[in-house]
């Protein structure tokens, strides 16, 4: 009976194999392979075959997808945990069109779970390896009903999918042999896990053994490299409908895998040696104890090179000394200032890590950094962000929640934001500061040595000058300020009014030249604002400035009636303002007494209405970015303007906030955000106006105060005042006559609010222009950026000291990366 039913299966088989010398590319309902007879399906370019084999030194047979070439490289198994124990084994397609593999007693060994029954299906090795199942109805070539890539053994070969098919609900792991005698499933496995924010993990059983931290656009942070390869590119595909993991071989004719390996406990990429006829390790991870899933434990960063491995990140100490001292480490770091989910609390960048278990994570591709930042930082359990894909510039944003495990310092690694409690703040800021304070100082020095070397090098450059004056105009042919309706004056006629520049008239030095005083043929007094020729940043301020300015009017702002642009010479022509700037008189002892309260807070109004009118009711959104008190100039009527556009940035209609790798303005006046992280948005502004505020009614400089008992900077000044119950003792003491004593401590309370550390707590103007027009109570100001409570330390006095030396501020800039 058994023979007879074997004899009826296999005889169409029996034909077609003896015509096509037992191997064949295709399965169909009348075919079958049978074992102990040869017969195997091999892919059209010869490259893999699949039929019975006994692996290793066992004796059981199984159904497999082997190299034709290598044929001990086994890739694929069906049966994996049913091995048929004599050659009894025939695959066959049923009526059904299904495959089903039966043993010699004909029990069902293995088949396929279709939901489908394919009209007319057919069975192919494809070139790829990838044994196929379709219905030749089907038109759609790519159509499978059933695909052996969907059901991987211990293999990854190229163009296979590691990972999810959401829309099903497949989800392809792959599982090591258990020895290379057994291919049963052992309990190493690799696949991807739908986190919030998804990546791949090596398990050893049911814990965690290798992890390759999420995908950021490149690779993995945890990943060997992201450095171009010879061998393979990779893709991670993260969409509504899948979530996988692929590679594929640059050179087509190169025999590569990758495999999990039960012994070592390793998934290793190999490539195939022709020549020696052997597999060639390629690479491997776990790489070293670092990759070891969680070593450090929380917070904890594994740095190979250093002995120990496992090292506390910077602001946490171990949470368990003794263990940790015997090399212990799973307990991980303790931060040394708990979190409190408080005001103050923020961000301290981590350089270089592979990011932290995305378990208890979230993600969003349509939110910036900066958005990223206050989402996780109203949420109390949010302890860390970052950007989600590092191409470009950077987009999207992924956020952890509690503790943050298995970083590891990373060639591949990434920056990683952590929260951190407000004191383990301000340590930072204050390191922070230093920089831009020496920067400054730097600059005021080299500022003399540019002038006499400008001299010197002149007639060598000449040449130079000349072409790259003719490049700088040719740039500028596209964006000629004409279509702005704005007068241009005659070169002449502008030497003329003053006096050919003359050093007399000279009234000082603006964000990109000098600026001189004209009286034009008419009578009309004018300031000249004169590109100087060397300065090459100078000219994109010039181009801001004409192209800003000349679109606002506000009686709060300096005006601009024209400009003149001929050859080397861009000059821009504004009103002239008797006064000149704020500066020299609130910081002035005699010129001083010409303001009293009332004039100043009449100009206290004026700037908060002009820097309204430039945030909200402009027709450009427009941040300044170098609001300072010499850049309030004071019109015949003490009435002040703004003035000095050069820095100033727009905005698109609704957004409220930008980012900058170049950070400019003046130190003294910047908001920390700025200074630190070159955010700036309207409330940087704000910050600036705040420090204004202070400085009318101290009549004292932001920039080189420093109270000698106390040790503390005018913001820490002000502050400590205040809560102190005396904020009078803020005030300039030739006002204290004139004033309006609760006038002046509600405009202190004001520019406390202004110059709060967090730029979400600080007031928009327009709540400012309400505050300074109302009696109404204000809120509480909380702590203030850059307030400093200690003395200086020896390195910062002597920089304090020079800062305060120098009564210019000079504008700088400062590249952020
Ligand atoms: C099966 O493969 C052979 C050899 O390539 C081919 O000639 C034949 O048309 C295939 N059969 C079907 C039904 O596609
Ligand atoms: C199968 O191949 C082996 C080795 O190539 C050979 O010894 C054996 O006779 C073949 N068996 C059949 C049934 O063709
Ligand atoms: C074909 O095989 C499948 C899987 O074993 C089975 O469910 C189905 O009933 C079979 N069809 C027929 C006609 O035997
Ligand atoms: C068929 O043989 C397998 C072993 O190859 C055995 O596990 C199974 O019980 C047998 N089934 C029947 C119906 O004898
Ligand atoms: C691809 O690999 C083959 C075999 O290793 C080699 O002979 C060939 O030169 C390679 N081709 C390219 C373009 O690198
Ligand atoms: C597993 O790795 C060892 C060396 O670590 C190697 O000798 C062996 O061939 C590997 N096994 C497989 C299935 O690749
Ligand atoms: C992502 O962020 C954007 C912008 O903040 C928001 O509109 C959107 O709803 C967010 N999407 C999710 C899934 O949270
Ligand atoms: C913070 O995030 C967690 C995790 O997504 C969420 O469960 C919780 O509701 C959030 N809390 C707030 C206040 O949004």
């Amino acid at each position: 009976m058994e023979t007879f039913c074997f004899m009826f299966v296999s005889a169409n088989f029996l034909l077609l194999f003896s015509k096509y010398s037992n191997a064949t590319e295709n399965i169909t309902l009348s075919d079958s392979i049978i074992d102990g007879t040869n017969s195997t399906l091999v892919s059209k370019d010869g490259k893999f075959e699949f039929g019975f084999f006994s692996p290793g030194k066992s004796s059981n047979r199984y159904l497999g997808i082997w190299y034709k070439a290598i044929p001990t490289t086994v890739v694929w198994v069906a049966n994996r945990r049913n091995p048929i124990s004599d050659t009894s084994g025939i695959l066959m397609m049923n009526s059904t069109g299904n495959l089903v593999l039966v043993s010699g007693n004909k029990s069902v060994v293995w088949s396929l779970n279709l939901n489908k029954v394919a009209q007319n299906p057919i069975v192919r090795l494809l070139d790829s390896g990838n044994l196929v199942l379709r219905d030749e109805k089907d038109t759609n070539s790519g159509n499978y009903l059933w695909q052996s890539f969907d059901y991987p053994s211990d293999t990854l070969l190229p163009g296979m999918k590691l990972g999810w098919d959401l829309k099903t609900g497949l989800d392809r792991r792959l599982s090591a042999w258990n020895n290379p005698d057994d291919p049963s499933p052992a309990d190493f496995t690799w696949g991807i896990v739908l986190n919030g924010n998804p990546e791949g993990y090596i398990w050893k059983g049911s814990v965690k053994y290798y992890r390759s931290a999420p995908w950021n656009g490149l690779g993995n942070s945890g990943s060997p490299s992201l450095k171009e390869n010879q061998l393979y590119e990779f893709s991670f595909v993260d969409n509504e409908n899948e979530v996988y993991y692929m590679y594929n071989l640059k050179n087509k004719s190169v025999i590569s895998r990758i495999v999990l390996n039960q012994t070592g406990y390793s998934r290793q990429r190999y490539v195939w040696n022709e020549e020696t006829r052997t597999w060639k390790l390629y690479s491997s991870v776990p790489r070293d104890a670092c990759d070891a899933y969680g070593l450090c434990g929380p917070y904890g960063n594994c740095i190979p090179t250093e002995s120990p491995v496992c090292q506390c990140l910077k602001g946490f100490t171990p949470a368990s000394p003794e263990n940790w001292k015997s090399a212990f480490w799973s307990d991980g770091c303790k931060r040394n200032n708990l979190l409190k989910c408080e005001n103050g609390e923020g961000f301290v960048k981590f350089v270089g890590l592979k990011l932290p278990d995305t378990t208890h994570s979230f993600v969003n591709r349509s939110m910036n950094l900066k958005e990223c930042r206050v989402t996780c930082l109203q949420n109390c359990s949010c302890t860390a962000y970052t950007t989600l894909d590092i191409r470009g510039r950077g987009s999207g944003c992924a956020i952890w929640f509690g503790d943050l495990i298995d970083m590891r310092l990373s060639a591949s690694g990434q920056d990683l934001y952590i929260r951190m409690s407000a004191s383990d703040l301000e340590a930072k800021v204050e390191a922070k500061v230093k920089i831009p304070v020496i920067i400054a100082t730097t600059i005021a020095i080299g500022f003399g040595m540019l002038i006499i070397g400008y001299y010197i090098r002149r007639s060598r450059a000449n040449l130079r000058e000349k072409t790259e004056n003719k490049e700088n105009d040719d740039q500028e042919q596209d964006e000629q300020p004409e279509d702005l309706e704005l007068p241009l004056f005659d070169l002449i006629a502008v030497s003329n009014a003053t006096n050919k520049f003359s050093i007399d008239n000279k009234l000082g030095e603006g964000g990109f030249g000098p600026v001189y005083k004209g009286t034009l043929e008419d009578g009309q007094e004018i300031a000249v604002k004169r590109l100087s020729r060397s300065s090459g940043q100078g000219l994109k301020e010039f181009k801001n400035e004409v192209i800003l300015i000349a679109k606002l009017q506000h009686r709060n702002l300096v005006k601009l009636l024209g400009c003149c642009i001929q050859g080397d010479e861009k000059m821009l022509i504004y009103e002239y303002m008797p006064n000149k700037s704020l500066d020299n008189f609130i910081f002035d002892q005699m010129k001083g007494k010409l303001l009293d309260w009332s004039k100043r807070f009449n100009i206290i109004c004026g700037i908060a209405r002009g820097l309204l009118y430039l945030h909200q009711d402009s027709r450009l959104r427009i941040v300044h970015r170098d609001l300072k008190a010499s850049n309030i100039l004071l019109d015949q009527e003490m009435n002040p303007k703004i003035s000095d556009f050069g820095m100033a940035k727009t905005f698109g209609g609704d957004q409220t906030e930008g980012n900058t790798n170049r950070v400019v303005g003046t130190y003294g006046y910047m908001a920390p955000e700025y200074a630190s992280d070159g955010l700036f948005s309207t409330k940087s502004d704000v910050f600036s106006f705040g420090i204004l505020l202070l400085e009318i009614i101290s009549g004292k400089r932001s920039r080189g105060f420093y109270h000698p008992s106390r040790g503390l900077n005018l913001i820490g000044h002000a502050w400590t005042l205040w809560k102190e119950g005396e904020p009078s003792g803020l005030i300039d003491p030739f006002l204290e006559q004139s004033c309006n004593l609760s006038e002046v401590i509600r405009c202190i309370q004001i520019s406390l609010l202004c110059v709060q550390q967090h730029p979400e707590e600080r007031p928009s103007m327009a709540s400012v222009v309400l505050m300074l027009g109302s009696e109404k109570e204000l809120p509480q100001p909380q702590k203030p950026g850059f307030f400093k409570d200690r003395g200086p330390t020896e390195a910062n006095s002597s920089s304090d000291k020079l800062e305060s030396n120098s009564t210019n501020e000079i504008t700088f800039s400062l590249e952020a990366r």
